[in-house]
């Protein structure tokens, strides 16, 4: 998480960075800041809150870097934003990831006579390199990787230098090419105003940058060639577009990006004897839909890990085994860590990824990118309905039904547009719901992930406490919460399971729990039991996760509206999350 830029050209650097921040926040938001040089001064300017807080001052100078904050270490706080200075006020830092061992380094400093500014982590690298220069600054950052232990992607300026230096070891960053002048960034999207031309810089790699040259060298002083990608990005569709908050304007795209992912298509082998599917987040209640489907589409046995945990159990991965990794953004740390593990021990990785040339798609043996186009939201949408439709169609190819599956998924864009004209319904009945403070969801079969997904979209932008169950795991403690003031969503479409949800939801009933059910058209026994309906198209059972997925999010949405949150952007989450 966090996000950061570099500039260096003739321009003013202020606002090119305070932009390019704005387009990074959701990397992070709880404080930022920028460092520009002006003679051969630096100044700062860093506040606590958002990017927007910065534009109150304005500083001069056309060589410059700034930062968005997602706090790790130290509380969010003025005293705690990036950048950070060396003690005479000569070199500046700004710094993504976790130096694990930053304890350790601050107390060798602190006995060298050095004083802390902050209580972050980050602050110890800027030390470093100044006690490391001896007239070079490439140098000094060559010397301060081999002390640092962690993960990071960091650039310094010096007050009297023409350059910027940057480093990467694990988290994102990508030197974008201008004319006669160049960019840095932890993302493109910070880069696309200014140029389409980008070097990605890899793990183990010293990025100096002039402005009018770009040397890479490795982590040995030794240089190295490049790539330059031409990135593809329209950036319109990062606009709001006239919605009140990117969130729905992505809700309302999910016809388009099914039809983009439907396209997608696939080389992968069939000789897999198992799949391991990895992943955080959304990303990994759409593997567990995945999950469902592959084994009874495909007949393969899947195992479901959370990247987290699989990267330090030990996991058994076999020769044979397919590991494949569901990213939004291909950056999430603990993905990318439990794919280099699967590739360390012999395993096939594949990636569904959203984020092109993203640091997972680049790391696994095999990429398909799941077309939802850029997701600004931090509550995923738009990218989950794009990672179902990839796994229906996987499961599909793995099962060497893919040209009838197509024609089935094409009739699911009306649909889902359908799904949509409910968005003034379902308005209604989070009005009447939004100042409850607790709300269990349930599900079976194919809906259970699907009350995960709701739940979490629901505790993310509304900080309602929601929690999700199996509907026939109910009995085994959860239904103790259920009373008057905690309402049930109850996800009960007609499917092969749909007797059972019924009996979960008459169970729920008899002791006075209010319930919304979301329910296929044209069910009218499930008016006895509920409080309220949500009715859904009538689709062929198996593709009633992608239609589910529409009133769920708009729930969430809407009740997060009506208690004025800030949608986009909710408190204490990142979009990307580059720390494990
Ligand atoms: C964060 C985001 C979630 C996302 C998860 C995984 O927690 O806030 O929306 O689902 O990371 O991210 P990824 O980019 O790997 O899909």
């Amino acid at each position: 998480m966090c996000g950061i830029i570099g500039y260096i050209g003739d321009k003013e650097a202020n606002d090119i960075l305070i932009k390019g921040l704005e387009q990074l926040e959701y990397r992070g938001y709880d404080s930022a800041g920028i460092a520009i040089i002006d003679n051969n001064q630096i100044r700062i300017n860093k506040v606590l809150g958002r990017v927007q807080n910065l534009k109150q001052r304005k500083l001069i100078g056309n060589i410059g870097i700034g930062h968005t904050r997602w706090a790790t270490h130290g509380k969010p706080s003025d005293r705690n934003a990036h950048p950070f200075l060396d003690q005479r006020n000569n070199f500046v830092v700004v710094h993504n990831g976790i130096i694990e061992n930053y304890l350790e380094l601050k107390e060798k400093l602190r006995k060298e006579g050095i004083t802390f500014t902050s209580d972050t982590d980050s602050e110890v690298i800027v030390h470093l390199i100044s006690q490391n220069y001896h007239g070079n600054l490439k140098e000094a950052v060559l010397k301060t990787v081999k002390e640092l232990i962690g993960s990071y992607a960091f650039c310094v300026i010096k007050n009297d230098w023409q350059e910027l230096v940057a480093a990467r070891n694990g988290s994102p960053l990508v030197v974008g090419l201008g004319k006669d002048e160049n960019f840095l960034a932890s993302d493109v999207s910070a880069l696309v105003e200014h140029t389409r031309d980008v070097i990605y810089v890899n793990d183990f790699e010293i990025v100096k940058i002039k402005k009018d040259q770009v040397k890479i060298y490795d982590f040995e002083g030794n240089k190295k060639d490049y790539n330059i990608r031409t990135i593809d990005w329209d950036l319109e569709q990062a606009q709001k577009d006239g919605y009140k908050h990117f969130m729905l304007k992505e809700i309302f795209e999910q016809p388009k990006v099914v039809e983009e992912s439907i396209k997608i298509k696939f080389g992968l082998k069939k000789e897999y004897s198992r799949i391991i599917i990895v992943a955080c987040g959304t990303a990994s209640y759409a593997g567990l839909v995945g999950k469902y489907l592959i084994e009874r589409i495909a007949r393969i046995p899947v195992i479901n890990e959370t990247a987290s945990e699989f990267r330090y159990k030990d996991p058994i991965i076999n020769k044979n085994d397919l590991i494949i990794a569901i990213s939004q953004s291909g950056e999430t740390a603990d993905t990318l860590a439990a794919i280099k593990l699967a590739k360390e021990k012999g395993a096939k990785t594949f990636g569904l990824i959203n984020v092109i040339d993203s640091t997972i798609a680049r790391e696994v043996d095999d990429v398909v990118y799941t077309r939802a186009g850029p997701e600004i939201g931090v509550a995923s949408t738009k990218a989950f309905i794009s990672q179902l439709v990839t796994l229906y169609k996987l499961a599909f190819y793995l099962a060497n039904k893919d040209t009838e599956s197509d024609d089935q998924l094409k009739r699911l864009k009306p649909i889902i547009i359908e799904a949509l004209s409910l968005n003034e319904s379902i308005k209604k009945i989070a009005e009447q719901y939004y100042t409850h403070s607790n709300f269990l969801y349930i599900g079976r079969n194919l809906s259970f992930p699907l009350a995960l997904e709701g739940a979490l979209k629901l505790k993310e932008i509304s900080y309602i406490h929601a929690e999700a169950y199996p509907a026939g795991e109910l009995k085994h403690g959860p239904i103790a919460l259920v009373s008057e003031e905690t309402p049930t969503v109850a996800i009960c479409p007609q499917d092969q399971v749909y007797d059972k949800t019924r009996n979960n939801i008459e169970e729920i009933k008899a002791r006075l729990g209010k319930v919304i059910s979301i329910a296929t058209i044209g069910d009218e026994r499930i008016k006895e039991i509920s409080d309220n309906i949500i009715y859904i198209p009538k689709v062929e059972e198996i593709f009633y996760p992608l239609v589910i997925t529409i009133p769920l999010q708009l729930l969430a949405y809407h009740i997060a509206d009506l208690r004025e949150c800030d949608i986009d952007k909710p408190r204490n989450l990142a979009k990307s999350v580059t720390v494990e």
